[in-house]
């Protein structure tokens, strides 16, 4: 089975909850000051449980919708949503495939690594191809925050074991596979998680990209980078940055 059908499971939000909603506000304050889409459509493509858009609409914006393949994870954005009364319309998916017009969104954000999941890179750039199909011509923006390879080389556990806010005990053993350009990481829950169906172990690979590949794939599928950041906090991209976060934009009338 593919990684990212499993990987992405009721676990998830507790393993990863140090991307919690504080990390959200940083990445909206960014969205904010840098891509206002003055009011029009904004596609949130892998919204997981939604803490981008919910905090989107949580500032009074709207027109926002969220995509993702994770019935758990789209499960608990509805939850939220229907908590806190905010109307966040949410989509199930396959990034390689998106179920809208052509042209229909003014920005898609694409937050905290959730690109490069696909074994081939030419998978890997129908994701590009889609978001180029259903952004508005020449002005359409992509912002992707992304893992920074320098970062990555640099700060590499090869092995680390805690205890989630939730009480899971976690391993988590990664490698850089160089000729692949990819981290892979295995997760293991321990202990008494590891209930029924729930998956409790899953190796996660990602795909890798310095930004002169990311600036060539983006020109192929007819984009231009506007600007490449280092973090939310808007700072300019340069080795030493935690992230990369490359705000794209649609640099041509027609498609490919
Ligand atoms: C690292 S999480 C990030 C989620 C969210 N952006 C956030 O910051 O909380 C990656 C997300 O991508 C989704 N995903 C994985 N493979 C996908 C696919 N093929 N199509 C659509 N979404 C996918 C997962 O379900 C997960 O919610």
């Amino acid at each position: 089975m593919d990684w990212f059908k499993k990987a992405f499971g009721p676990l998830y939000p507790d393993v990863y909850g140090h991307r919690d909603e504080n990390d959200a506000r940083r990445a909206v304050d960014f969205l904010e000051r840098h891509c206002d889409p003055r009011g029009e459509r904004v596609l949130d493509l892998c919204c997981g449980a939604g803490r981008h858009g919910l905090e989107w609409l949580r500032r009074g914006r709207d027109n926002i919708v969220g995509f993702d393949l994770s019935e758990t994870l789209l499960s608990e954005a509805r939850r939220s949503c229907e908590e806190e009364e905010l109307c966040f319309p949410l989509v199930r998916g396959d990034m390689r495939c998106l179920p809208f017009a052509d042209g229909a969104f003014a920005l898609v954000v694409n937050l905290f690594t959730s690109f490069g999941y696909f074994a081939s890179d030419s998978e890997n750039e129908l994701v590009f191809a889609e978001v180029g199909r259903v952004l508005r011509p020449e002005s359409g923006r992509l912002v992707l925050d992304h893992i920074h390879p320098p970062w990555l080389r640099g700060h590499l556990e090869p092995e680390t074991r805690r205890t989630t806010s939730g009480g899971l005990d976690v391993r988590e053993t990664r490698h850089i596979d160089e000729t692949r350009r990819r981290v892979v990481k295995r997760v293991e829950v321990l202990g008494g998680a590891a209930t029924g169906d729930v998956p409790h172990e899953w190796t996660e690979s990602v795909r890798f990209y310095a930004p002169d590949e990311i600036e060539e794939i983006g020109r192929r599928h007819g984009f231009g980078i506007e600007s490449a950041h280092g973090d939310f906090d808007g700072s300019p991209l340069s080795n030493d940055s935690p992230r990369a976060i490359y705000r794209l934009v649609v640099a041509r009338a027609s498609r490919p």
